[in-house]
């Protein structure tokens, strides 16, 4: 795709070299018991089927719906949960699946949640952090890429419902965003 509007930040090879290499260091922290990967919806959704099937071993998974982000850029500050997850997490190692952290509300807001279903353990899985803009801590287990405080799209990332699909993540030119 072809789009004069985005730069290319980070190419479909380099996401999935370092996805191989997360996997292998996962399936090395966890070599047995019960592995549930929650994926945050939607823009966790390419990351979380990649790295599922770049672990040596097996892995249950479940889907959460979250809202923070409404139609632009900005955030409303709230986080809304959209869509429940289907299975328990009693005595499961848990890793919440996430595309970017960016304030940390979001996860942040997330692990109080899930920390009350009694996991025996939980982590954080996010391809991308943007250290910069934090505004609540949030201890992130496995980072993809660190990226500087800039718009990315792409790999499960849009901007409006856009560039999901893109199989790299771009920066979106500043001038396109509200
Ligand atoms: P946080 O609660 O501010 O950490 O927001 C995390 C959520 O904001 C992510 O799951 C994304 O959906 C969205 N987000 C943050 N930064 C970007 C970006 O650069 N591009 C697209 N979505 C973003
Ligand atoms: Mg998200």
């Amino acid at each position: 795709m072809i789009d004069p509007k985005l730069r290319v930040l980070l190419s479909s090879e380099q996401i999935q070299a370092r996805i191989r290499e997360l996997g292998e260091q996962i399936s090395n922290d966890f070599p047995t018991g019960h592995l549930h990967f929650i994926c945050i919806l939607k823009g966790a959704c390419f990351f979380m089927s990649d790295l599922a099937r770049a672990l040596k071993r097996d892995v249950a998974i479940d889907f959460m719906g979250i809202s923070t982000y409404g139609k632009g850029k900005t955030s409303s500050g709230e986080v809304k949960v959209t869509k429940d997850l289907d299975i328990s997490l009693e005595g499961s190692n848990v890793i919440i699946v996430e595309d970017i952290v960016d304030s940390g509300v979001t996860l942040n807001y997330l692990l109080h949640l899930l920390e009350q279903r009694k996991p025996a353990s939980i982590r954080i899985a996010a391809l991308l952090d943007k250290p910069e803009r934090r505004l609540r801590p949030v201890h992130v287990s496995y980072v993809g890429f660190q990226i500087p405080d800039q718009f990315v799209v792409g790999y499960g990332l849009d901007y409006a419902e856009k560039y999901r699909n893109l199989d790299a993540v771009c920066v979106l030119d500043d001038t396109q965003i509200s």
